[in-house]
């Protein structure tokens, strides 16, 4: 399993106090980027719920797993704190993060309701391929996570919310480590759950946040964060990673997202790569195989 001790050693609020706030304030933000940091802000709000979900089931009761919920949620909690203060400075009306949380939540609980509900009994008839699944799940969101942050870091005008999502994005690159070494190891040797994460991936696969906006929303907005032909390039790694878990090979779901939302986005920001020969061959002989 990974190292908790490590994890835990290199947990830390994030730093945000310390930033030039006026360099900030001068600098700062597009339209477009306040709506996306919202949406940022609104996304790393529900972690908490998330939390509470999982940690209620028996099969969480594992010394390391709860250490590693506690810093995780710990962490995000403050991701939100952060760029709701960098909103702020840059003179954008936004509610406090714990207020936008339970809002939030309270608008999206009947869907939550139905997710638990599932969550709870998998959690009780495969406690096993629960976890396997729960920890591929989480890495796959960690890394869109980090990559969406990076994404912004190196494409604003604004060095302040750079800064700011450098830091943030260093601390999911280390959540994915966790929830991906975690899913390896559960996975390994193990077809019941190799078969559970295939399953629930290839018919349910949705990137962070679809639980706060509508598809059409967060399609639109991915598409802004990663505009052509990058969405298929960030999706694309992330499948990368994910097909490189044991007996996961030929699982494309990050492209199929993104070929599945085109539809939803205004047609200017609409984009298809060409075909890869090479790509085409394996995924047919996978699907057909399943
Ligand atoms: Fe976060
Ligand atoms: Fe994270």
């Amino acid at each position: 399993m990974p190292d908790i001790q490590q994890q835990l050693a290199a947990s830390h609020k994030i730093e945000f106090e310390d930033l030039d706030w006026a360099q900030a304030r001068a600098a700062g933000l597009t339209g477009r980027e306040t709506e996306m940091l919202q949406y940022f802000a609104d996304v790393e709000s529900q972690s908490v719920f998330y939390m509470l979900e999982v940690a209620k089931l028996e099969v969480a009761r594992d010394p390391d797993l709860l250490s590693f919920l506690t810093m995780w949620n710990y962490e995000e909690y403050f991701h939100s704190h952060a760029i709701s203060r960098l909103l702020r400075e840059c003179g954008a009306t936004t509610q406090p993060a714990s207020t936008r949380a339970t809002g939030l939540r309270a608008r999206a609980r009947l869907r939550a309701r139905l997710e638990d509900l599932a969550q709870v009994t998998m959690a009780k008839t495969m406690p096993k391929a629960f976890l396997a699944l729960w920890m591929s799940w989480g890495a796959a969101q960690e890394m869109l996570t980090a990559q969406g942050y990076e994404e912004i870091a190196r494409t604003t005008r604004n060095p302040v919310l750079a800064e700011l999502f450098r830091r943030i994005a260093k601390q999911e690159r280390r959540h994915f480590a966790y929830y991906y070494i975690s899913a390896r190891e559960r996975l390994t040797d193990f077809t019941g759950g190799q078969r559970l994460v295939r399953f629930i991936f290839e018919r349910n696969f949705n990137p962070v946040g679809s639980g706060v906006k509508s598809p059409a929303e967060q399609a639109g907005f991915l598409a802004h964060i990663f505009p052509g032909p990058r969405l298929f390039e960030a999706f694309g790694e992330l499948d990368d990673k994910l097909e490189a878990l044991p007996g996961l090979a030929g699982m494309r779901v990050g492209t199929a997202y993104c070929h599945r939302i085109q539809s939803m986005l205004p047609p200017a920001a609409r984009y298809t790569p060409p075909l890869d020969p090479v790509r085409a061959a394996p995924a047919a002989f996978s699907s057909s195989r399943a």
